[in-house]
């Protein structure tokens, strides 16, 4: 099979608040984007394709693999991993799209999700249980009911698709929808979408905490 990964690496980083793009920031000095990418290509697939913030293309070639594919990303993630899916060669089965904001993510998820997609899946996405008792709550703050913990998964990328399932979801997608990841759009697609065990060294670097325990987890 032969297999494309997109990065989504095209984010400012807001939450995190560092003054560089959140994917150059670097965990025990290397950047998050470099580690995602050497993770997608360790666990078996052939080439990449990173969405990168416009302004910041020459940065980002400086830390990467010289056959690594740049595109410029948009303003929000879905129109990033739109314009990378664009740049994927059309030969390839399947498309792994994973975030720049993800770089402890042992290879061996990458191979599980290529595994699935081997085995006839269409859609695949990594999954973690929920171990904390789930609520809903209403917009007062208040508690209207037990949501069930056992029908419910944490999702982390890398995602995998069928790569013209994964085009073809994208061509209807709303020109400006915004959906937080690529299982959402096929989702609308009303493609089935499987699950394979996800991992928690996967968790994403969103605020600094997170980068400080990513960094405590590299040193272990
Ligand atoms: N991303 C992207 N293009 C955007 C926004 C986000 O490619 N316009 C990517 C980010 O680079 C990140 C992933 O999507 O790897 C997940 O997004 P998130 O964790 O929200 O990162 P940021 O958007 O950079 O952070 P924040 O929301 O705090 O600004
Ligand atoms: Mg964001």
């Amino acid at each position: 099979m032969h297999a494309v990964g997109i990065v989504a690496a095209a984010g400012s980083g807001l939450r995190l608040g560092s003054d560089v793009p959140k994917a150059l920031v670097p965990l025990a000095g290397r950047p998050l984007v470099r580690w995602a990418v050497d993770t997608l290509l360790a666990g078996g697939v052939a080439e990449v394709v990173v969405a990168v913030p416009a302004a910041e293309r020459d940065a980002f070639a400086a830390v990467l693999p010289d056959r690594v594919v740049l595109v410029a990303g948009g303003s929000s993630r879905t129109a990033s991993v739109r314009a990378a899916l664009k740049a994927v060669d059309s030969s390839a089965d399947a498309v792994l799209v994973h975030d720049a904001a993800r770089p402890l993510t042992p290879p061996d998820v990458v191979t599980r999700v290529l595994a699935a997609l081997a085995g006839g899946a269409r859609a695949v996405v990594p999954v973690l249980p929920v171990v904390d008792t789930t609520v809903a709550v209403g917009a007062d703050g208040m508690i209207t009911g037990a949501l069930p913990r056992e029908q419910i998964r944490r999702v982390q990328t890398p995602q995998g698709f069928h790569r013209a399932t994964l085009v073809e979801a994208y061509r209807r997608l709303p020109a400006h929808a915004e959906l937080t990841d690529d299982a959402a759009v096929v989702h609308t697609a009303k493609v089935r979408v499987a699950t394979v065990d996800g991992d928690e060294r996967a968790a994403k670097v969103t605020v600094a905490h997170d980068l400080a325990l990513a960094e405590l987890q590299v040193r272990v």
